[in-house]
């Protein structure tokens, strides 16, 4: 898998916008060392949301980068099903802002 997402990150960076997908990069990298993709897929559920589906659902809300950076952090449950998020306190709010954000524009 991660293998995949470097042979992504590699054809994004010859892409045109060249900087953000360098940031992109940056995000995949953090996003593994965090250890989200022990628990999401870019696309699909593994045992949370895949990040493409939380990117979909939230699409349009203005709000949502600043609650799922809280959620990110303190960790919650209910929103896609019954197993709760566990908090990842040791992120700083800047990187769970990021991450969120990250998540949100499609991964
Ligand atoms: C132990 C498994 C696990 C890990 C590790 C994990 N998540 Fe989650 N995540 C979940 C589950 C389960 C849900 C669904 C929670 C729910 O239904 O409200 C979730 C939900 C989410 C959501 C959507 C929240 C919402 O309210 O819609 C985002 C965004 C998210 N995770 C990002 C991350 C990021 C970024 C990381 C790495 C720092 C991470 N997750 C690490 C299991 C995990």
């Amino acid at each position: 898998m991660k293998k995949e997402w470097m042979a992504l990150a590699a054809v994004g960076a010859m892409l045109p916008g060249a900087a953000l997908a360098a940031t992109a990069a940056e995000m995949q990298a953090l996003a593994d060392k965090s250890g989200c993709f022990s628990c999401h897929g870019m696309q699909s559920k593994l045992v949370g949301p895949g990040f493409a589906e939380v990117a979909a659902r939230y699409k349009g809300d203005s709000q949502a980068a600043a609650s799922l950076a809280k959620k990110i952090r303190e960790g919650g449950k209910g929103a896609w099903g019954r197993i709760p998020m566990p908090p990842h306190g040791n992120l700083g709010e800047d990187d769970a802002r990021k991450l969120a954000e990250w998540v949100l524009g499609g991964g």
